[in-house]
């Protein structure tokens, strides 16, 4: 990260969730996440959150890593070790991938999620995978800055349409958005 920047977070740990902090995490993902509710028709919004606040049915397949500050929850992000058991997608074997990353509003721009990347990455690179994959979307602007910062680059060929990702058909063209995919090669 950039020396000359302000200080980030005083004493920001990055590390595993705790059991008894499940709900916790779930309801930062609802609050992060809620953002995007216009970009999606009522019934897909449904599954598309739901999905992403049930934290406890990714924790067989995946790690759940957390962002902490000053004894408070900031952020999370989902590592998983093979990408090929995250259900939605269909990355290569050998692959690692990266869900659900979010940092609450009033803690942003501090390098949190940053942290949380980096994370991601130190952990793929300790099993050498070949590769980590991640959607996203053009509006997540952020997002998407931090994970080309990262090194990510955009990967064409396993962009998804959002609908047939959450609802498994396509959505109406007005409400359909490409969830980009980024690789990032080890
Ligand atoms: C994407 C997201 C996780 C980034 O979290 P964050 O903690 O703000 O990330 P960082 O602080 O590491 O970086 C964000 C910006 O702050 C800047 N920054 C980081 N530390 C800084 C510091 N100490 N001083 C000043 N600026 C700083 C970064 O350079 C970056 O700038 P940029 O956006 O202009 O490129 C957050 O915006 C978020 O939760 N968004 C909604 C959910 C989402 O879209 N998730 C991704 C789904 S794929």
């Amino acid at each position: 990260m950039d020396a000359s920047r302000a200080p980030a977070f005083s004493g920001l740990v990055v590390r595993e969730a705790r059991l008894d902090e499940l709900d916790s995490v779930g309801s930062l993902l609802a609050e992060v996440y809620g953002e995007y509710r216009p970009r999606f028709p009522a019934d897909a919004w449904e599954r598309y959150l739901g999905e992403i606040v049930d934290v406890r049915s990714r924790l067989a397949d995946s790690v759940l890593i957390v962002a902490e500050s000053e004894g408070q929850l900031v952020g999370t992000v989902g590592f998983y070790p093979d990408a090929s058991l995250s259900a939605l997608e269909r990355w290569p074997a050998g692959w690692a991938s990266i869900r659900t990353l979010a940092v609450l509003g009033d803690a942003r721009r501090s390098g949190a999620g940053e942290a949380l990347g980096v994370e991601c990455v130190r952990q793929a690179r300790a099993q050498r995978a070949h590769a980590i994959g991640l959607h996203t979307a053009s509006f997540m602007t952020a997002a998407t800055r931090l994970y080309e910062r990262l090194g990510f680059r955009h990967a064409p060929e396993f962009d998804i349409e959002i609908g047939e990702m959450f609802t498994g058909r396509s959505l109406p063209p007005d409400a359909s958005w490409q969830a980009q995919a980024f690789r990032l090669d080890l």
